[in-house]
């Protein structure tokens, strides 16, 4: 490894969040990082930099953006050994209400956006028969919650895709890994709760206090320490031979359970939990 560190690429890595946490992971284990976000969080970046871990712009909504960035890390090392697909926002908001452009800007990030990285990414990984892609999904891709089923959706979509990936990349020698988190501790609610504060429910005027709730709900307390998470996920990323899927965090079991439970055990602890076991009369 000494000799030819692996070159690792993240995208959003907001300070406090998952992917500032897999740059630390990867350095600590001698890889050459790219840590990336969009122009106006890079000051959040300073204090990651060091030898083996570099900074570069990256949005994942923009061709030119993607390009500039994957160029950017091939000139200078001449491959891309890992590409983790991190970048995502929340999408919270009743289904009925949610403005449809909020709704296409979360699928342009969390969805479309890691397969902007993918298609960009590949021809390289191609041209060296060899490489691993992580895409970040989530365990509501597997049991959608209420009050943000344009997010799980887009989650959904992730997993989708990866299964699909995994087989077509396989001639190539190109690893897909889908990561499931459960509950992580970052700054995910803080901006979800953020985005919801122009909202003026109408149909939902009464649920206000729930839809909030759920844009919370993945920072609890007992929420799972994204250091500890990334380091989970570095380490098996890293393993000769990946998993196919990584499922990892808080909450993991409750929603493993509720993917395969009948739809009324499903209903049952959602519209219990979010307040939906009422009439509005
Ligand atoms: N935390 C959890 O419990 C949890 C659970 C399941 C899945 N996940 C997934 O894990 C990933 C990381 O989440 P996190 O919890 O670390 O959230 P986070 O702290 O909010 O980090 C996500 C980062 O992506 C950035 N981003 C937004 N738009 C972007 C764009 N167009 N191009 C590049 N970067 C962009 C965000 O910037 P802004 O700060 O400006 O939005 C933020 O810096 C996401 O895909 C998320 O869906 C998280």
């Amino acid at each position: 490894m000494s000799s030819d560190p692996k070159v690792v690429l993240v995208t959003g890595c907001a300070k406090g969040g998952i992917g500032y946490e897999y740059c630390k992971a990867f350095a600590e284990q001698n890889c050459l990082v790219f840590a990336s976000n969009i122009p106006q969080r890079m000051c959040d970046l300073i204090e990651l930099q060091s030898d083996k871990i570099k900074t570069l712009e990256l949005d994942v909504t923009s061709d030119g953006s993607v390009s500039n960035a994957i160029n950017h890390v091939i000139s200078r090392y001449g491959k891309i050994d890992i590409l983790i697909n991190n970048a995502g926002i929340g999408s919270t908001g009743p289904l009925a209400e949610l403005p449809l452009h909020m709704i296409r800007n979360a699928f342009e990030i969390n969805a479309l956006g890691q397969l902007r990285m993918v298609q960009q990414v590949v021809p390289h990984m191609v041209a060296r028969r060899g490489g691993s892609i992580v895409n970040m999904g989530s365990v509501v891709g597997k049991a959608p919650t209420p009050w943000a089923g344009s997010y799980c959706a887009s989650k959904a979509y992730v997993h989708a895709i990866s299964h699909s990936l995994r087989l077509e990349l396989r001639p190539f020698n190109i690893n897909v890994v889908l990561v499931h988190p459960g509950a992580i501790r970052s700054t995910f609610g803080s901006n979800a709760v953020e985005r919801l504060r122009d909202y003026d429910w109408k149909i939902y005027r009464d649920f206000k206090d729930s839809i909030v709730e759920r844009a919370r709900a993945s920072q609890s307390g007992k929420s799972t320490d994204a250091a500890v998470f990334a380091r989970h996920v570095v380490s098996e990323v890293l393993r000769p031979n990946p998993p196919k899927t990584i499922t990892y965090g808080h909450m993991t079991g409750l929603f493993n359970f509720l993917s395969c439970s009948p739809l009324w055990v499903r209903d049952l602890f959602f519209s219990r939990r979010f307040k939906l076991n009422r009439k509005v009369v």
